[in-house]
């Protein structure tokens, strides 16, 4: 069947010209057409033509986009959506003053939500995520990475993994997997590292290979988590069970984190809040993707990663909102666009770049979506304006009526 989106004010193609990713100054370049038609077939982008050449009197389905901006489906390339329990009184002893590592070194953070995990059936965590996916679906997302992490012995994390793997079947949209087992050390192992990551090693990383329940293997390098030689250890495991590699990494200090992370071929290296300076001419050369999430800096308060001075170093920049309970409690891909604008001082053409075609880059998903190319995805975000700025304008508003994925409506706000 052919679909075609008809009538639509301005189309953010974020075109590459077959590049399929932006990095530097390209993030800038949105290759807006206005006055097009869309023309979808089996799911896959066929053309987009002028107004002007399209014949409405076909058999087409024909869906009316007038007075509407259309981007490329957005991307939310990390995330913790699996996750149960609150940590509201965290929250409260932060706004106290309290430092997030400070309740990480005394058993709270990621181990406060692993406590709450392992006492929720996979049952109930698929029942907890349900409406988080379709809060993300609602703001046009068509893409979104989940992580595990919150598990933290084998049983748990085949159980997150299970959870996040009934959506990838279920869900609408793409839902990437990715196994976080090297999140932190659970309690029960904090005196014996070398025991845990032998079962990640050895157990949770060739079943999660052999049953296909994750794409990639994230760790955090971090003085309250892993060192970098843990990491290598970890990756090293994960790579030879053929898992992506990603890496979250100068969150809050400089633990040799980006070396281990390029020495991996990383995909992405997420956070670089306290990134150094002769670092970011480093990271900005290679092909991994530099995934900023400055919904943690406003979360927790402190300092947001260098954006400005990795897009002008020539990276590859892509934003996410690292949602969790802990250090991001923000399921708004929009407000992060916000954010970066107002407190990373990017562009709106960059903030729009970077939750498409550079999210789709840190998910290795790129080559199929992230922008509106002829052969992509038709997967789609419609927003009720004429212009792509009001996107970035509305700070917190969700502007998104309606998602299209694989061609199809599966959010509808009109
Ligand atoms: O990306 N940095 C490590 N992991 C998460 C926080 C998880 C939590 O506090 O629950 C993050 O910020
Ligand atoms: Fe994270």
């Amino acid at each position: 069947m052919i679909t075609a989106l008809i009538n639509s004010v301005q189309i953010v193609t974020v075109d590459t010209k077959g590049i399929n990713f932006k990095r530097g100054s390209e993030l800038n370049n949105l290759y807006c057409v206005y006055d097009h038609s869309i023309i979808i077939e089996d799911s896959i982008i066929k053309d987009i033509i002028p107004a002007s050449s399209y014949n409405p009197n076909t058999e087409h389905k024909q869906i009316d986009m007038r007075d509407k901006t259309i981007l490329p489906g957005l991307i939310d390339c990390h995330t913790h959506t699996a996750f149960a329990g609150s940590r509201a009184d965290e929250f409260r002893m932060k706004l106290s003053g309290v430092h997030y590592e400070e309740i990480a070194k005394a058993g709270g953070g990621i181990n406060t939500t692993v406590k709450a995990v392992r006492a929720t059936s996979e049952a109930d965590l698929i029942k907890l995520m349900e409406p988080k996916i379709n809060y993300f679906i609602a703001q046009g997302v068509t893409t979104l990475e989940i992580k595990s992490g919150y598990g933290l012995n084998f049983e748990n994390e085949i159980k997150l993994l299970n959870a996040i793997n009934y959506f990838r079947k279920n869900s609408p949209i793409k839902i990437i997997p990715t196994f976080l087992g090297a999140h932190t050390f659970p309690s029960e192992y904090k005196d014996d590292h070398s025991s845990y990551i032998s079962s990640v090693c050895n157990e949770m990383i060739p079943f999660i290979s052999k049953n296909s329940l994750a794409e990639f293997c994230d760790g955090f390098c971090e003085s309250t988590a892993f060192s970098s030689d843990e990491i290598d250890i970890i990756f090293s495991a994960a790579a030879e069970h053929g898992l992506k590699i990603k890496l979250h990494t100068e969150q809050f200090n400089n633990v040799g984190g980006i070396d281990v992370a390029l020495k991996h071929n990383a995909v992405s290296i997420d956070h670089l809040e306290v990134i150094k300076k002769e670092d970011i001419p480093k990271v900005s050369k290679t092909e991994t993707t530099n995934v900023l999430l400055p919904g943690v800096s406003f979360f927790l308060g402190y300092q947001y990663a260098p954006a400005r001075k990795l897009i002008d170093n020539n990276a590859i920049v892509a934003l996410a909102t690292d949602y969790n309970p802990g250090s991001s409690h923000i399921a708004n891909l929009n407000l992060i666009m916000s954010m970066a604008a107002l407190n990373m001082k990017m562009t709106i053409e960059e903030t729009i770049s970077a939750v498409t075609i550079n999210a789709a880059k840190a998910l290795n998903e790129n080559k199929t979506t992230g922008s509106i190319e002829i052969g992509k995805l038709a997967d789609f975000a419609v927003f009720n304006t004429p212009d792509y700025a009001d996107i970035v304008y509305n700070v917190g508003k969700n502007l998104n009526v309606m998602t299209i994925k694989h061609g199809k409506i599966i959010y509808n706000a009109l």
